[in-house]
């Protein structure tokens, strides 16, 4: 980590997560499978029919989780290439502040790469600021300042009432944290980054010895913003015997990128239920790592035997524990994927189960023949 002072502004004390945008091959579909496979409700539109020539925009919603997803209606411009070079993926992690300007001018003058100033726009709903800057790979981060806005969701957009099935909310509530992935040897600067452009500190920091099974190695460090509300784990790749599974992301997302989002449940075994009943696809955990779960986490309320048959994994920490399961990647690429989590006390990401996840994620990479 650099010795820098992180950097002050009230605009970066404030910023939290306000929603993932999806660069996406088609997002009416990729709209219809967030909505049916894990309980999204659509919330608003832009395209053509709404005056924006060239995409299509769907927003759609569970509590206080958004998702946009967006496709280009054209071969060429920078929706298909992020497409053609990525896949699906997260384009764009959008924070919000109470103050985009004072956000934006801050995270340059710490070094952030400028990508958009702030631009207000309005319409009879009221208005609001929009900045951008660029992150790791092709990613970006919007600042967004909505607090004079009361529109569904932002101006150009008309509420989305497409025909789908009712919503059937699974209890997705909001991030928890949103993970990226970087190259060999370059974690540590994108710490610095976030320090020195938003202000964020390092939380936890995960090495070699941590985190690797025979064959995949990573290292790892919880970045946070200074309200403690974006929490985003970097990851790079470690030595390993064999092609880890952050490379085999890096090869197939073509650079780095946000690996996977981790949303928040308040019960995680009436949402995975869900999820599994809409054909949600979802890791699974070797019978073995439940015979030694008691010992390693102690007392828990949940029952051993339904966590065994839904394969959600728990650690602990010494403020509490915690419950998470994670998503088979969400696109045909092996790349973004979701991660559900139910925190009980502990503020933990889930070290003590790094080693059981990561010999089920081997056992899906060795299928697809990239271990
Ligand atoms: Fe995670």
């Amino acid at each position: 980590m650099s010795t820098t002072t992180p950097r002050r502004s009230t605009a970066l004390e404030t910023l939290e997560f306000d929603h993932l945008e999806l660069w996406v091959g088609n997002a009416k579909q990729a709209a219809h499978y967030y909505c049916t496979a894990f309980g999204f409700e659509p919330v608003a539109y832009a395209g053509p029919e709404t005056g924006i020539r060239g995409r299509s925009s769907y927003v759609v919603r569970q509590n206080d989780l958004t998702l946009v997803l967006t496709s280009t209606l054209l071969a060429d411009g920078p929706i298909a290439d992020h497409v053609k070079r990525h896949g699906d993926g997260v384009r764009d992690v959008a924070l919000r502040t109470s103050d985009a300007r004072d956000a934006f001018r801050a995270a340059v003058a710490g070094g952030a790469r400028p990508l958009a100033e702030p631009a207000e726009t309005d319409d009879d709903d009221g208005r609001t600021v929009v900045a951008r800057i660029a992150t790791f790979g092709d990613t970006v981060h919007t600042l967004i300042e909505r607090t004079r806005y009361r529109g569904a969701w932002l101006p150009g957009y008309r509420p989305l009432t497409a025909t789908m099935p009712p919503a059937r909310p699974v209890g997705l509530s909001r991030i928890d944290h949103c993970v990226g992935n970087v190259g060999w040897g370059e974690m540590d600067r994108w710490c610095d980054y976030y320090a020195q452009a938003l202000g964020f500190t390092q939380l936890i920091g995960f090495d070699d010895k941590d985190i690797s099974t025979e064959y995949t190695a990573l290292r790892s460090k919880v970045m946070q913003s200074p309200s403690g509300k974006v929490k985003l784990p970097i990851n790079e790749p470690a030595e390993g015997l064999r092609r880890s599974q952050i490379e085999e992301y890096l090869d197939f997302y073509g650079g780095p990128g946000i690996q996977h989002v981790a949303i928040a449940t308040t019960d995680i075994v009436d949402t995975v239920l869900a999820l599994r009943a809409n054909g949600v696809e979802l890791l699974e955990t070797p019978d073995s790592y439940y015979e030694t779960l008691g010992e390693r986490v102690g007392a828990i309320e949940e029952d051993v035997a339904v966590l065994r048959e839904l394969s959600i994994l728990v650690d602990k920490d010494d403020k509490g524990y915690m419950l998470q399961i994670f998503t088979k990647p969400l696109q045909d690429r092996p790349t973004l994927f979701f991660e559900i989590i139910q925190r009980r006390g502990s503020l933990s990401f889930g070290k003590g189960n790094f080693k059981a996840l990561f010999v089920s994620i081997e056992q899906e990479q060795a299928k697809r023949g990239n271990l």
